[in-house]
């Protein structure tokens, strides 16, 4: 069974963690994806694999803990009506560990190695996972860059989804860019005058969405219903190998700019980034035969 569609093999070949594109996916006609199994599977699910927010949080709560509008007794109609007159999102990381998402995961890995094969990498995709969301007509995700390859697929509601080119230092500066990967507690801050730079894409049931690996992003969700969507967020050799060498710069920034220099840019298609990420790895392996810390 495919669960993704439409998919031109020349997009992807052309497309795959460049630029975002349209295709199209099945979900609506799955099984896993009924209310019914959702009012399963997510109060089922360990409280770690749940979040939510809502209007009533304020900047600086603790999000990640405050997972209790699925308490056991709420059923999901009654957290999908407060969806629909609250600003709250639910959202639900691996579904899959539940059996009935199990066939949906393993049709979407399949989809998404078939992307990578036309793209011209190796048929594996690493750290596959899927994502749920379940947010507020009206509610916004504000804009960010994620660490994974990223195909959204918009199952009920409707959203605008803004993506940005990748690897564009008008939109996350170089180092910006580094900082994030490397898990520094920094996130790339919007830049308004880079909002032009975007492509928006008015997303509807059916649609399916590639968000380029490391492209920055923003979405609004439609004031006429309840949004669910799902993602399959996964890595590649290509953004494996991307990611090794960011960390490269991140720690090589640093030291060169003791020096007042700057190492050379880590982007797609950029000279040099094989071997940052070769250099990064021999020097994880060293690091772990000495037993030393700090090095990711
Ligand atoms: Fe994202």
């Amino acid at each position: 069974m495919r669960a993704l569609s439409g998919i031109d093999e020349t997009q992807a070949r052309t497309c795959l963690d460049r630029k975002a594109f349209l295709f199209g996916h099945t979900l609506e006609a799955h099984p896993a994806m009924s209310l019914a199994n959702l009012a399963e599977v997510i109060p089922a699910l360990p409280a770690n694999q749940v979040f939510h927010s809502n209007g009533r949080l304020q900047n600086g709560d603790d999000f990640d803990n405050a997972h209790n509008l699925h308490r056991p007794e709420e059923s999901l109609a009654q957290a999908l009506e407060q969806l629909r007159t609250t600003d709250a999102y639910i959202m639900v990381r691996q579904p899959e560990v539940h059996a009935s998402f199990k066939p949906l995961y393993d049709a979407l890995c399949a989809d998404v190695a078939r992307m990578a094969t036309a793209a011209g990498l190796p048929p594996v995709v690493d750290d596959a996972m899927l994502y749920l969301f379940l947010a507020s007509p009206g509610s916004v995700t504000p804009f960010h860059i994620d660490r994974y390859s990223t195909c959204l697929m918009q199952v009920r509601g409707h959203k605008e989804v803004v993506v940005y080119p990748p690897w564009d230092p008008r939109v996350v500066a170089d180092r910006d860019t580094e900082q994030f990967f490397a898990r520094t507690g920094d996130r790339p801050p919007w830049r308004p005058e880079a909002e032009p730079l975007g492509e928006r894409f008015a997303f509807s049931p059916g649609q399916a969405l590639h968000i380029p690996f490391a492209a920055g992003h923003h979405v609004r969700n439609g004031d006429d219903d309840v949004s669910i969507s799902v993602s399959i967020i996964f890595k590649t050799a290509e953004s494996r190998r991307l990611m090794r060498a960011l960390l490269f710069n991140q720690r090589a920034r640093r030291w060169l700019s003791r020096v007042g220099m700057e190492p050379r840019r880590v982007a797609m298609g950029a000279p040099g980034v094989a071997t940052k990420a070769g250099l990064w790895n021999a020097a994880r392996g060293i690091a772990s035969v000495l037993g030393a810390r700090g090095v990711a």
